[in-house]
């Protein structure tokens, strides 16, 4: 993930270690006593990244309580990402003053079952990949720089994008993508110079696929 993102992001990948490591009072009632032991590894996976993250920004140590809708709270003056995914576990940050939003996503590099191609999928981005050279899961791929884009957008504006409400273009030889999003959905945001354009950057290394996506500050 540290290749995929800008020098103001700080990024830190989970070791063995973190996936059994403390949870602060306020994390630990959030995810609740009835946890199943993988959202529990994961959560307090996220967790333990994000704090040593923050440490490393210079910020204090604070709890990262989760919203209703499940989206961390992140401490005044940070902005930030988790993914977990099987195994993996990222969190980034930065400070608000140098990044306006920041998202990332790590997947599993496998096929995706044309029922949920179609779901996740314009025809026209199913045309592009056609196009694209075989040997790399591409769709998935897309799935992930949606889910990413999602992360970028949502703090930012507030509001839920579905995943037909981005289009988005993969450059293989660059490692980047450039996912448009449907003008009625910016046209709606209810804040100042929403997002019309998410770019970010991929990469698809053993089986794991990751993308990750900045958002300048206006
Ligand atoms: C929120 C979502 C993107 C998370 O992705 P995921 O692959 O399921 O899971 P990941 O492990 O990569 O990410 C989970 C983390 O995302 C973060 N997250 C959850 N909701 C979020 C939101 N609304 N905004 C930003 N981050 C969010 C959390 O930190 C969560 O980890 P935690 O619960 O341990 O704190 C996904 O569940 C979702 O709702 N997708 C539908 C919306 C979408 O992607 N639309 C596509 C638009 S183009």
């Amino acid at each position: 993930m540290r290749d995929l993102l800008p020098p103001t992001v700080v990024v830190v990948e989970a070791g063995p270690p973190d996936w059994v490591g403390d949870l602060l009072p306020e994390e630990a009632a959030g995810l609740g006593e009835r946890a199943v032991e993988s959202r529990r590894r994961d959560f307090t996976a996220g967790r333990v990244c994000a704090r040593r993250a923050m440490a490393a920004l210079g910020m204090p140590a604070a709890p990262l309580v989760a919203a209703g809708d499940r989206s961390p709270v992140w401490p005044a003056g940070v902005v930030g990402t988790i993914t977990h995914t099987r195994g993996y576990c990222a969190a980034a940050v930065a400070r608000r003053t140098e990044v306006r939003s920041v998202g990332m996503d790590a997947e599993r590099h496998k096929e995706l079952s044309p029922g949920v191609r179609r779901l996740i999928l314009r025809p026209e981005e199913e045309e592009r990949l056609a196009r694209l050279p075989g040997g790399v899961g591409w769709p998935v791929v897309v799935f992930s720089a949606k889910e990413t884009v999602y992360k970028v957008w949502h703090p930012v504006v507030g509001s839920w994008l579905d995943f037909q409400d981005a289009a988005v273009d993969l450059d293989p030889d660059a490692g980047t993508f450039t996912a448009r999003i449907n003008p009625e959905r910016v046209a709606a945001a209810a804040v100042a110079d929403p997002p019309s354009v998410v770019t970010g950057r991929f990469v698809v290394a053993g089986d794991l696929v990751r993308t990750a996506a900045v958002l300048p500050l206006r």
